[in-house]
């Protein structure tokens, strides 16, 4: 197949747009020029010519050389006006800005089929890590029953040093900023929206479905006390942040929770920066995916291989969704038939806290174990998932929840 000539508009020149010039610079076999870069600040010392960047979007918007317009930016009002603006002047998008996508999934995806453009992502789901592409290629709707893991490369570099090295949980997170592993607004991070974004990315090229964030329950790592750690570590534990999403019957669960682990899951060994993804489907049982989750090079990378793809003609399909509304038509669905997110599902998990008048134990479907000291109390119960989201008593910042 002959491989096309493109000529490239980015937006962002920060850790990943820095890391996309690197690794495009370096690669050969590809014909991708970048003929312009918009950034925010024009008197920000760059380490490329002046002649190369500007600080007017329409002169990459506007450019008709330009095919391609590449988003990396940190803002994700701007980031939608520039997508979709580039999209409807008939310019193909690679992006990799997972609030702004995972937000607006639905006007993406019916932009794309509007004005028969392809609009590519990959490095906003687990940076390196192919794992869109997989799910688009590969795995069959049916077939697929659940995708977890750890997808977000700067909490688990502050777990990693926490654990590992034993320093605070605040300079840790300096660390993963200095890095480049965190977003602008590390609160993304560390309460776990971040991971949800992905979620709902995976859900919409795993299952077909289209879920908006705020339907998704996220619990950080931000109230992480020694309690919690010195726990983890006596039950030979490590914690980790992980999002997971299973299929069961015309049912969808997802959720986002900091997690105990042992030797016996991957996610264990799944160190600083790197993510590590976990595939279940019906015949080839458990597969494990892993790659360097955050960072400029990594992140570049996968834009890289999105710009690639490109020069192929390529783009996503979308065939889950289309495999969805023909199960639909075939067997003549109603809409609550069809694949709907629920979050009537047990999860086990602890409760660190202080006063016990601020845990309900009513709202528990059983308690396993309880324990109480001078300080800190615990218990471990079995709960809906329902009976957590929008809770009062789990708003409150003095309590813990780490699931098991
Ligand atoms: N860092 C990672 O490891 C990673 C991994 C995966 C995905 N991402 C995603 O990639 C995107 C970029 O992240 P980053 O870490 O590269 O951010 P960053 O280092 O903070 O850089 C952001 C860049 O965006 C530019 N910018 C901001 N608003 C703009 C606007 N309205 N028009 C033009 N340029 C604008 C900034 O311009 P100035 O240089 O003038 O300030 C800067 O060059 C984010 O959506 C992030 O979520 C990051």
């Amino acid at each position: 197949m002959e491989r096309k000539n493109l000529t490239l508009g980015v937006f962002g020149f920060g850790c990943v747009g820095q890391g996309l010039y690197e690794v495009l610079s370096r690669t050969q076999g590809l014909k991708a020029n970048i003929k312009k870069i918009c950034i925010k600040e024009p008197e920000k010392a760059r380490s490329q010519p002046p002649t190369l960047f500007t600080s007017n979007r329409d002169e990459i918007l506007n450019d008709p050389e330009i095919d391609v317009v590449v988003e990396l930016i940190n803002d994700d009002v701007a980031a939608f006006e520039i997508v979709s603006t580039a999209m409807k002047n008939g310019k193909a998008v690679v992006s990799a800005s997972k609030k702004m996508i995972a937000t607006h999934l639905n006007e993406l995806y019916d932009l794309q089929q509007l004005y028969h453009v392809p609009f590519l992502y990959e490095g906003a789901c687990c940076a390196s890590i192919p794992i869109i592409r997989n799910l688009e290629e590969y795995y069959d709707n049916d077939l697929l029953h659940s995708i977890e893991g750890i997808f977000n490369g700067s909490t688990n570099y502050i777990l990693t040093k926490i654990f590992d090295d034993a320093i605070s949980f605040d300079l840790a997170l300096q660390e993963a900023q200095e890095k480049g592993f965190a977003e602008t607004d590390p609160r993304m991070d560390i309460e776990g929206h971040d991971p949800k974004f992905k979620l709902c990315i995976l859900l919409l090229h795993a299952f077909g479905i289209f879920v908006k964030p705020e339907h998704i329950f996220n619990f950080g790592i931000d109230r992480l006390n020694d309690f919690d750690i010195n726990y983890a570590r006596e039950k030979h534990c490590r914690i980790k942040l992980i999002a997971k999403c299973r299929k069961v019957g015309n049912e969808i669960y997802a959720y986002v929770f900091p997690h105990f682990v042992n030797g016996n899951s991957q996610l264990t060994n799944i160190h600083n920066e790197y993510n590590g993804v976990l595939v279940e489907s019906a015949f080839s049982d458990r597969q494990f995916f892993t790659g360097k989750g955050a960072g400029s090079t990594p992140t570049g990378s996968a834009v890289l291989s999105d710009i690639s793809a490109l020069s192929y003609n390529y783009r996503y399909e979308y065939r889950k969704i289309s495999q969805q509304l023909a199960a639909q038509k075939a067997l003549d669905l109603k809409v609550e038939d069809t694949l709907l997110l629920n979050n009537n599902i047990e999860l086990k998990i602890f409760v660190r806290y202080s006063d016990v008048q601020d845990v309900p134990i009513e709202a528990f479907n059983d308690i396993i174990e309880k324990y109480e000291s001078a300080g800190f109390k615990y218990i471990i119960g079995t709960i809906q998932l329902e009976k957590i989201i929008d809770a009062d008593w789990v708003k409150n910042r003095a309590i813990n929840l780490i699931a098991l």
